[in-house]
């Protein structure tokens, strides 16, 4: 295992994420973490992550006291980037200050000695690297050498061979460093002596032991399915470990996409051989939405009045089966429990953070059941992955993100009012489709259409029109909290919004939404 301490730079889950690349299990903690802490994960090695911070800071973050010896008496490697090498620098008794010239962006760094950590590299090699600093270390602790210097002279990288301490002060976790990985990797398997044996198969055997070993051979688990990739794979994994002892319910709330509920059905059912009640609750749901029109409170209403349902499902099953269910399953992903440190000052302190809006669906307090969470360890495109092994649909696999409130975070607005739903169906399928024939529905990460409250005027059939306005919106984006708008190719554009003013009744005008995120969210409520 590859521990990494995060100090809060945007780069940290990178680090991770290039590490399990290599088929190296890698976890990323707290970077303020308890040395009982760090020391239960039994780690080869520990990178100390980049961060906003400045060792000067008052309160800035740093390893816990003991850190040192424990590594020193361990065997352990460890490797600090950027804010990391400083920590380490200033930690063991050198100098870090502000530097005469900040560095940022792309700059050359040539290789002072080929030890450890450039090992694989010659004296007087260059490479491009990112750098993204302020300090500098001015003063090595000691027995610590400069092993590369950037183009103006700065330390670049260091090293204690005998510590096994090393540091760069740029980020090779990113591709505008394009050696970085060959760094990390040299670094990982040549130098740490890491072994790489961490894949999908394995995740999946160990992961169904888990859940055999956990769930009594009499107990049963439930799980509420999205339809959504995270939730799909987690219950086709416990599927597959405890049979029909699992109990999908899926629920149609009436803010579901055009003929969603019969699609994935359909592939719970033929595909999957999920066992799944389908609860049509949208006359439920619609009902407690009329007139709300606070994005808040819709998203609690429909929280709520899942749970009632879920509660419901639960009981119908205890009286059938004579016992209740002991067990839920949830989709929980890696980023919503990944522990991180916000900036000193903030007023947050290093703790578990999760999304608020992932709890949409969470479980009532009463019912008392323990969690599944088989993809908690995992990324985004390590469940598309695992799911492949599952033989899970690649087009289920590969569907863009929904949220759980669905379409009523897309209609502005009462979601009951007019014909608002229906209208909102067919522009979102004329749209995705159009970005299915045109093949770029991988290359985009969302994309979907919008109801706005509004009506504007318009001529078609040589007759005035006082009809509905609705927006396109498409974004690119790694993990949904940062996004850029798609580029569309006008001729693209020209043709989804004819085709929707022609066939959908009450719209006469189609917007394109060309922000980003920050500042704008993804979702317009
Ligand atoms: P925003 O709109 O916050 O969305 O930029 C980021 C990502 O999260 C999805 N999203 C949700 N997912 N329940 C969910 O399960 C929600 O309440 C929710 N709100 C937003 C959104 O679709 C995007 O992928």
């Amino acid at each position: 295992l590859v521990l990494i301490l995060d100090y809060g730079s945007q780069y940290t889950h990178l680090i991770t994420r290039r590490i399990r690349s290599l088929n190296i299990f890698s976890l990323c903690i707290s970077g303020t973490s308890s040395l009982e802490t760090i020391t239960s994960h039994n780690p080869k090695a520990v990178i100390l992550s980049g961060g906003p911070h400045s060792v000067h800071s008052v309160n800035s973050p740093t390893f816990p006291s003991g850190f040192v010896e424990w590594a020193q008496k361990g065997g352990i490697f460890v490797l600090g980037i950027c804010y990391g090498l400083q920590l380490i620098v200033q930690r063991l008794g050198g100098l870090v200050e502000v530097g005469e010239e900040q560095e940022y962006g792309r700059m050359e760094i040539e290789v002072a000695k080929n030890l450890g950590i450039f090992g694989n590299k010659k004296v007087g090699d260059k490479q491009v690297v990112w750098m993204s600093h302020g300090d500098e270390a001015v003063k090595l602790p000691d027995g610590f050498e400069v092993v590369a210097r950037s183009q103006q002279g700065a330390v670049a990288a260091v090293e204690n061979r005998e510590m096994r301490f090393f540091g760069l002060q740029y980020h090779p976790e990113v591709t505008h460093s394009p050696e970085g990985m060959d760094t990390l990797r040299y670094f990982l398997f040549d130098v740490c002596e890491v072994s790489a044996g961490w894949n999908m198969e394995n995740i999946l055997d160990e992961e169904i032991k888990v859940i055999n070993d956990t769930v009594g051979p009499e107990e049963h688990v439930i799980c509420a399915l999205s339809g959504g990739v995270d939730s799909t794979v987690a219950a086709t994994l416990v599927h597959k470990a405890i049979g029909d002892r699992l109990h999908c319910v899926f629920v149609d709330n009436g803010l579901l996409r055009y003929k969603e509920r019969e699609r994935v059905m359909e592939t719970f059912e033929s595909d999957l051989h999920l066992p799944v009640t389908c609860v049509d609750a949208s006359n439920e749901f619609l009902d407690k939405l009329k007139g709300v029109v606070d994005p808040e409170m819709k998203r609690k209403i429909i929280g709520k009045e899942f749970i009632s349902i879920f509660d419901a499902f639960a009981h119908e099953l205890e009286k059938k089966l004579g016992r209740k269910p002991a067990y839920l399953v949830q989709g929980t992903l890696y980023p919503d429990v990944i522990e991180s440190c916000p900036p000193p000052g903030s007023g947050k302190t290093c703790s578990h953070t999760i999304k608020s809006h992932h709890n949409v669906g969470g479980l009532p307090k009463d019912m008392k059941l323990k969690l599944i969470e088989p993809l908690k360890l995992l990324f985004k495109d390590e469940v598309r992955q695992l799911g492949r092994i599952l033989n899970v649909p690649d087009a289920f696999l590969k569907r863009h993100p929904f949220p759980g409130p669905g379409l009523a975070v897309r209609v502005l607005g009462d979601v009951t009012e007019g014909n608002a739903l229906d209208i909102l169906r067919q522009v979102d399928e004329i749209f995705i489709q159009a970005i299915k024939d045109a093949g770029l529905y991988d290359s985009i990460w969302q994309a979907f259409a919008v109801f706005l409250p509004i009506r504007s005027v318009g001529v078609q059939g040589d007759q005035r029109t006082h009809s509905h306005v609705v927006a396109l919106r498409a974004v690119t984006s790694q993990d949904g909290m940062t996004a850029d708008w798609y580029y569309f190719e006008h001729k693209f554009l020209d043709d989804v919004a004819r085709k929707i003013c022609n066939s959908v009744r009450g719209v006469n005008r189609v917007v394109q939404d060309i922000t980003s995120k920050p500042p704008s969210t993804i979702e317009w409520e």
